[in-house]
């Protein structure tokens, strides 16, 4: 507790560990009342070197309870990882499904595994359910599992042995005996495909999510990714899924997101969480929170809904639980000095931005902008491992809403209702609490004072 007051990058209402590295959110689901989030740890190490299962809970997406360790690697079937993965409730029991990773030398083996628990508490593993397809390589990971109309389907990413990203996709009678139905998808997903997710957004619309990832085949080490989406229809007599179009969309197109999985809970809501993370070795190395001995954070959790043919995202309703005091900002006066590092923006153009403009935040740490004329918008902030400023670009067109949720070293950015929406870490030299705003005379501004909460 005492080291989270002396650690300026702590994030306030983001899910974080105590120590260790966290990444991927795993189990998502909304069980006997409770909100479940489970998350990849390797709780002694700031590496990945060693992967867990961690847990927090919550009754209000909120306010978070830390419970720490759920699934470690202590059989023979996950000795080497207890990889990411999904839950299910079925008859009152919750169904979690993972991938045991196994190392041989220098080669690994996957099962997909299945562990049970009737109290949230205690977890009874009972043992790989699937073993990899003859036309799989062992990069097979992720199973992501979903009650269908006639039975329970799960997906799972994988790598072809042509060295293709693909997904692969079963289905059940009873959660434990698992039948291969095919490759359900393999279009444009590089070497890899890890994490992918399949539901219905409205009453004909499926949505794909996945994560393709480059990955030289020689040392098999460098590796870069993704997380992008697909419309299309998943027809559940035959199995297939039936892509609008092949190309793949972003889900997000800030620096630091990945790994996303969706669940729905009891208002029906689609609700997708991240990690808030796409970082490279160099920028984990030196990312500061090291020193106080944990790294990297998930997103807020966010409600899907589609607007055509693009996912949107928006903050969970409860968020706005968080909102203190607001004031309209006066954009003619350049800054605002903020009370505390939360905070929330919220900018409406009344017929749509007109002018460029930017807004800076912390002595320009991190900055958006705008080019009217290109309708381009552009995220830059200024890297912590080399110094120099990155930027990512999205051709918006005219813009008509922003929604900002930050703290001091994240911004998670939603446009036009999470029409396109930018989440990025960024590590102020100076915590000034200073946010500029230039070129934004002609929208309405209104800063909310988050809730300076204890810190999850
Ligand atoms: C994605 C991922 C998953 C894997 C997990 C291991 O970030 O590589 O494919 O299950 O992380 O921690």
């Amino acid at each position: 507790m005492e080291k989270a007051y002396q650690d300026p990058y702590k994030l306030m209402y983001h899910i974080s560990p105590i120590k260790g590295l966290l990444n991927d959110p795993n189990g998502l689901i909304r069980y006997k009342n409770e909100y479940y989030v489970f998350h990849q740890w390797n709780r002694f190490e700031l590496n990945h070197s060693y992967k867990e299962w961690g847990l927090f809970k919550s009754s209000d997406l909120i306010h978070w309870e830390n419970f720490q360790s759920a699934l470690i690697p202590d059989m023979e079937f996950d000795r080497d990882g207890v990889y990411s993965g999904s839950a299910v409730e079925y008859q009152d029991k919750m169904y979690l499904f993972y991938t045991g990773n196994v190392k041989q030398g220098n080669k690994r083996k996957s099962y997909q595994c299945l562990a049970t628990t009737a109290d949230g508490r205690k977890f009874l593993k009972y043992g790989s359910v699937i073993e990899t397809p003859k036309n799989f390589t062992e990069h097979f990971r992720d199973p992501k599992v979903w009650r269908g109309l006639h039975c329970w389907w799960m997906v799972v990413g994988g790598q072809t042995l042509d060295y293709k990203g693909a997904i692969a996709i079963f289905d059940s009678k009873d959660l434990y005996e698992w039948r291969y139905r095919g490759i359900l998808f393999d279009k444009n997903m590089d070497q890899m495909c890890e994490c992918p997710d399949l539901f219905p957004l409205d009453d004909t619309t499926h949505v794909l999510l996945v994560c393709p990832q480059k990955r030289n085949l020689i040392d098999d080490e460098s590796i870069s990714s993704y997380s992008a989406y697909l419309i299309g229809n998943f027809n559940e007599e035959s199995g297939e899924f039936l892509a609008n179009s092949n190309k793949l969309q972003l889900l997000d197109y800030g620096f630091d997101f990945y790994a996303p999985q969706t669940f729905v809970d009891h208002l029906n809501r689609r609700i997708i969480m991240g990690w808030m993370s796409n970082m490279d070795d160099q920028e984990e190395k030196h990312f500061p929170t090291r020193e106080n001995n944990y790294l990297h954070s998930l997103t807020i959790p966010r409600e899907l809904f589609l607007k055509g043919n693009k996912v949107c995202q928006r903050p969970v309703e409860e968020l706005k639980q968080l909102r203190g005091r607001y004031y309209q900002v006066d954009t003619s006066f350049p800054n605002i000095k903020l009370d505390n590092p939360q905070f929330e923006i919220s900018i409406e153009f009344d017929k749509g931005s007109r002018n460029n403009f930017s807004i800076q935040f912390q002595d320009n740490a991190i900055k958006l902008s705008y080019v009217s004329k290109k309708g381009l918008f552009c995220l830059e902030r200024e890297s912590w491992s080399t110094g120099q400023r990155q930027q990512k670009f999205c051709c918006i067109g005219t813009i008509e809403k922003i929604s900002i949720l930050g703290e001091s070293s994240s911004l998670e950015v939603f446009v036009n209702d999470g029409e396109y929406v930018f989440t990025s870490r960024y590590i102020p030299v100076k915590m000034t609490n200073i946010i500029a705003f230039e070129g934004l005379e002609d929208a309405e501004v209104i800063y909310y004072v988050l809730d300076a909460m204890e810190g999850i």
